[in-house]
């Protein structure tokens, strides 16, 4: 029996974080506790609009979905419509979600989530900035201890950066979060751009989802059409980086996955270098390993579990 896992999804769609959402919602091993919209890619009303676009087109309107924070805890707000179009999911026409937002702060949906449940039975997926994540450790920093892990979508290091060219966009935008959860202690696996940049969009790949025939697949594929246009031109390959779904494919199939545990610190102060994840991972230093950091996949093993998972949505 696959292992299940209870998750929150904290996102800021955003494309790839759409089609991972999907993913989420597709596999039965993944108990979706709820789906908490931070400001990112695009600003927070439209990310949490975008998540309940994309529930109502999985057909799952019950889905319990917060919006969190509007702006870092202490920067200016970096959106980034260059990369995803105005709306943060250009490429597919989606209707107006008709599904409800919830009353309650994300912040305090994620607390309450974590302390009201058993220890260490909760994970969070997070696929934007760590906003949302950071204000709830420094409201109540003892769910640090309660949480099973994290495993972030973020950073970089061989493959460098790819907002500055040391620093990854989600932990860009509020390295001072970011700071925080990675000194929290908690059992962290990091998604960075060396793992999501072996997992390009190939025009057979995005021709497969479209052969789906489905709603979903002809979303997944307009999106990606839009979507890997920017780093297809700046990379000069065929296909872009797929990032959030390694996420969800992780806690689905984490044998698809390769890296090693090393120490990961955020870089805060330095306006050169601000946002950028100083991975340790020759071990140089005698900082306390506190990351998973992943570097490897089989990237057709990947793209075919999503596929898999996508026929599920007739
Ligand atoms: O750098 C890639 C990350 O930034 C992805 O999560 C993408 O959705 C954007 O949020
Ligand atoms: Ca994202």
């Amino acid at each position: 029996m696959a292992s299940t896992h209870d998750i929150i999804i904290d996102t800021d769609p955003g494309q790839d974080d759409a089609i991972a959402i999907l993913l989420a919602l597709a596999s039965t091993e993944l108990n979706v506790l709820g789906i908490t919209a931070v400001a990112g890619n695009v600003p927070l009303e439209l990310t949490h609009s975008n998540i309940r676009k994309v529930c109502e087109l999985a057909g799952s309107p019950d889905i319990k979905v917060y919006a969190g924070a509007d702006k870092p805890m202490k920067r200016t707000l970096f959106t980034a419509e260059y990369v995803h179009g105005e709306t943060g999911l250009n490429g597919a026409q989606l209707p107006e979600p008709t599904m409800p937002l919830q009353e309650q702060h994300a912040v305090d949906f994620i607390i309450e989530t974590i302390l009201s449940r058993p220890d260490q039975s909760v994970t969070l997926c997070t696929l934007g900035p760590l906003t949302n994540i950071g204000l709830a450790l420094a409201k109540a920093p003892e769910i640090a201890p309660r949480l099973k892990n994290i495993v972030i979508m973020g950073g970089g290091l061989f493959e460098g950066g790819n907002v500055t060219p040391t620093a990854e966009f989600n932990i860009y935008v509020d390295p001072d979060a970011a700071k925080l959860v990675f000194d929290a202690g908690i059992p962290i696996v990091v998604m960075p751009l060396d793992v999501t940049h072996k997992a390009l969009t190939t025009t057979a790949r995005i021709d497969a989802f479209r052969s789906l025939g489905t709603k979903v697949g002809k979303a997944v594929a307009e999106w990606l059409d839009f979507f890997e246009r920017f780093d297809e031109e700046k990379y000069g390959t065929d296909g872009g980086p797929l990032h959030d779904p390694n996420v969800i494919a992780y806690l689905l199939k984490p044998e698809l996955y390769a890296g090693r545990h090393i120490n990961v610190v955020i870089e805060t102060q330095s306006d050169l270098t601000v946002g950028t994840t100083v991975a340790d991972y020759w071990h140089v230093t005698d900082r306390a390993k506190n990351a998973v950091w992943i570097t490897d996949v089989d990237d057709d093993a990947f793209y075919q579990l999503i596929l898999e998972r996508l026929e599920v949505f007739k």
